[in-house]
C-alpha cells in the first residue's frame, strides 16, 4: 500500500466518531487516504484546509493509499447539506448511460450530481438528467450533464444484448425480469405478434430463450425500428421480423396470433379490441396498463366486459402490478386468454 504526505486534522478519540460524521457531510473528508489512531488521537485525512473550522489542529502526517468502495454518490456530491438530502437513492442505469430524475431544487446543480455519480461508478460514461417521457413515440427528454455527450450503448440482460440510445428511443431497463417471465411462457412454435416493440427488448428475448415460429415486432417510430434491425444481428436471431408503422394497420398483415404483447401502457387500452381479433382461440394477450391502484380491477372488468361484446370470453389469469408511476398509480400487468366464443 502507498503511503502519501497529507493534510489530516487531529482529533482526540473521544470525538472521532462524531467528527468522521460531520467531514462526511461536508465532503472533507479524503476518502482515498486511511484514517489512522496514532496514541489518544485520530488523524483524519482531509479535503481543505477548511476542515480546521471544526476546531482541530490541522498538520501534516503520512498517511496510506486505500482503494476507494464509496457507493453512495450522495456521499461525494460537493453541494450544501440541505440539498444533500434531497438527492435521489436511485436512478436508472441502460448500458453504461446512468438517468436520474431531479426535483426542481437540485437541476441547478446537476453538473456537481453528474460529476459525483461519475466519480463513484467508474463504469459510467454518460449521466443524464430525465426530462420526462414525450409524444406518442414515448421518447425520454434527456439532457447529458457529466461524461459523453453521446448516449448511444449497449445494454445487457439475461443474456440479450440491446444496443440503444435513448435520447431518440424508448427503453426501460426495469421490465427485463417482466420480458424474461414472458419469455418463458412462449412455446415451440407460437406466433408471437409484439405490438409496440421499441428496439425489440420483448421479441428478442423470446427468439433467445424459446423456439416460436415467429415473432412481428412492430413499432412506429423510424430509429426504434433501425435499432431493433442492429439488435437482432448482434443477438444473431432469426425469429424476429421488424416492422416500421403504426400496429393498428400491421396488426391486420399478419398472421393471427397464439401471443400479442401490448406494452404502451397509456394506451394499450384503446388497441384491445382489434388486437382480440387477432388472437388465436386459448392464445394470450399480454398487455400493460397504467391506472389508479384502486382501479384496476374496474380496468380487468372493462376489458372482460369488452371482450363479451365481442363474442369472447376472456380469463384474466394473472393481474401483477410491475412497478409505481406515480403516488396513487402504478403500471400493472394483465395476462388475458381467449377461452371460448359466449
Ligand atoms: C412504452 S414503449 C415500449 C417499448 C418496448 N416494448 C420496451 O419494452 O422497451 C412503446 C413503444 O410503442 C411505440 N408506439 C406508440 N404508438 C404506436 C403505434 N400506434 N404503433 C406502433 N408503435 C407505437 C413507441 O414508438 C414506443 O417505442
Amino acid at each position: 500500500m502507498t503511503t502519501v504526505r497529507a493534510l489530516c486534522i487531529k482529533v482526540p478519540r473521544g470525538e472521532a466518531e462524531f467528527t468522521r460524521k460531520k467531514l462526511l457531510e461536508q465532503n472533507l473528508l479524503d476518502i482515498g487516504l486511511r484514517i489512522r489512531r496514532q496514541g489518544d488521537v485520530v488523524l483524519f485525512p482531509v479535503r481543505s484546509e477548511k476542515a480546521a473550522e471544526l476546531g482541530f489542529e490541522l498538520v501534516e502526517e503520512d498517511l496510506e493509499e486505500r482503494e476507494v468502495m464509496v457507493t453512495d454518490y450522495r456521499l461525494v456530491a460537493k453541494l450544501p447539506d440541505e440539498v444533500r438530502a434531497l438527492l435521489p437513492t436511485s436512478f436508472d442505469i441502460i448500458g453504461d448511460v446512468a438517468i436520474i430524475r431531479l426535483g426542481d431544487d437540485l437541476v441547478e446543480h446537476a453538473s456537481e450530481i453528474g460529476k459525483a455519480l461519475m466519480t463513484t461508478f467508474p463504469r459510467l460514461r454518460t449521466i443524464a438528467l430525465d426530462r420526462g417521457v414525450k409524444g406518442e413515440l414515448r421518447v425520454r427528454e434527456l439532457q447529458v450533464i457529466a461524461g459523453d455527450p453521446d448516449a448511444e450503448t449497449v445494454h445487457v440482460e439475461h443474456g440479450i444484448r440491446l444496443r440503444v440510445d435513448p435520447t431518440k428511443v424508448y427503453f426501460n431497463p426495469r421490465l427485463a425480469n417482466e420480458r424474461r417471465r414472458i419469455a418463458s411462457l412462449v412455446r415451440a412454435g407460437e406466433r408471437v405478434v409484439d405490438m409496440f416493440s421499441g428496439v425489440g427488448p420483448f421479441a428478442i428475448m423470446i427468439a433467445k430463450h424459446s423456439r416460436p415460429e415467429a415473432i412481428w415486432a412492430m413499432d412506429l417510430n423510424h430509429d426504434a425500428v433501425e435499432y431493433m434491425r442492429r439488435n437482432i444481428q448482434l443477438n444473431k436471431v432469426t425469429t424476429v421480423i421488424p416492422l416500421e408503422g403504426d400496429s393498428a394497420d400491421l396488426l391486420f398483415r399478419v398472421p393471427c396470433a397464439d401471443r400479442i404483447i401490448m406494452n404502451l401502457p397509456h394506451s394499450a387500452r384503446d388497441f384491445f379490441a382489434d388486437a382480440l381479433t387477432r388472437l388465436n382461440m386459448g392464445g394470450v394477450i399480454h398487455l400493460y396498463v397504467i391506472c389508479e391502484r384502486d382501479e384496476i380491477s374496474d380496468v380487468a372488468i372493462g376489458l372482460a366486459t369488452e371482450a363479451r361484446g365481442m363474442g369472447v370470453r376472456v380469463g384474466m389469469e394473472r393481474i401483477e402490478e410491475l412497478k409505481t408511476y406515480s403516488p396513487t398509480m402504478s403500471v400493472f400487468a394483465l395476462d388475458i386468454r381467449f377461452l371460448d366464443w359466449c
